[in-house]
């Protein structure tokens, strides 16, 4: 990834936004919907923006805003790319690296997962732990731009415990049931057989998904701090009576859009 394509990116942004934000936030698939609560949006599509990928999954709009929730200013990735759509994953996190150089420090992460811990239901929200990244490569891979962070980065606190404390004391301040765990990246696009979802609970994961960890490696690159809530929409591996379908993870996140917006916005106002 050349620093200069961030640059460009950002350059663009800047001009066309015209204000700052020290939070970025990702919606994972159906999440989209949280963008509703922002005040005096700018809506820039991923293809007006120079070098910035493109997502082709449904649920996954490809645009990036900048809105006010009361008077905090955000900034909303509304779709994300993934790796099974063949990006490399320095294509993945390009819009983190964008993030963090128009001005974010904390950067909120969502995703749509599967559960592995069968305690953990469909429609319920979890807050990322920690994870482990089962893509078989890393996004920082390659030449290391100092600028940007360290060659060897620390991970041991790759989700910030204060903001961990804030996103636990928010649900309960709203009633809502936040579970939390730890969840595995696998490539995708295939779900998980029930041998390989056996294989991931014996490895500790409550929850997978085909996201999120290259996002949060980028930005602990940088030193961005970092907030990770799954969506819960199935259980792994699903062996009732239908097949599981990306249809039903939308309708589960879609479903739970209002109390996920409901938690991001009173989670917004607590951090910032
Ligand atoms: N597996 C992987 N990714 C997912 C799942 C799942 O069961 N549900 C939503 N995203």
């Amino acid at each position: 990834m050349n620093p200069s394509y961030v640059l460009e990116a950002s350059h663009l942004l800047n001009e066309r936004i015209g204000q700052k934000a020290s939070l970025g936030i990702i919606l994972g698939s159906g999440l989209g919907a949280f963008v509703d609560y922002l005040q005096n949006k700018k809506e820039i599509p991923y293809s007006q923006i120079p070098h910035f990928p493109m997502s082709s999954v449904s649920g996954h709009k490809g645009q990036f805003v900048f809105g006010k929730m009361g008077n905090i200013p955000v900034y909303v990735l509304q779709g994300r790319i993934h790796y099974y759509e063949g990006h490399p994953l320095e294509d993945v996190t390009f819009p983190v690296r964008v993030l963090k150089q128009l001005g974010a420090t904390t950067l909120i992460v969502t995703n749509a997962a599967g559960s592995i811990n069968r305690s953990y239901k469909a429609g319920e929200l979890m807050l990322i732990k920690d994870h482990i990244n089962l893509l078989g490569t890393n996004p920082l891979r390659g030449k290391n731009w100092e600028e940007w962070g360290p060659r060897f980065p620390d991970l041991t606190e790759a989700y910030d415990e204060a903001l961990r404390k804030k996103a636990k004391a928010v649900a309960k301040k709203i009633k809502v049931q936040l579970r939390e765990g730890i969840y595995v990246a696998v490539p995708g696009p295939s779900y998980e057989t029930p041998a390989e979802v056996k294989m991931l609970k014996t490895l500790g994961a409550d929850a997978v998904g085909m996201s999120t960890v290259p996002e949060v490696i980028v930005a602990n690159h940088q030193g961005m701090k970092v907030c990770g809530i799954s969506c819960l929409t199935n259980y792994a591996a699903y062996t009732g009576a239908h097949k599981l379908g990306h249809e039903e993870v939308l309708k589960v996140t879609q479903n739970a859009s209002k109390k996920f917006g409901l938690f991001l916005k009173e989670f917004i106002i607590m951090i910032t």
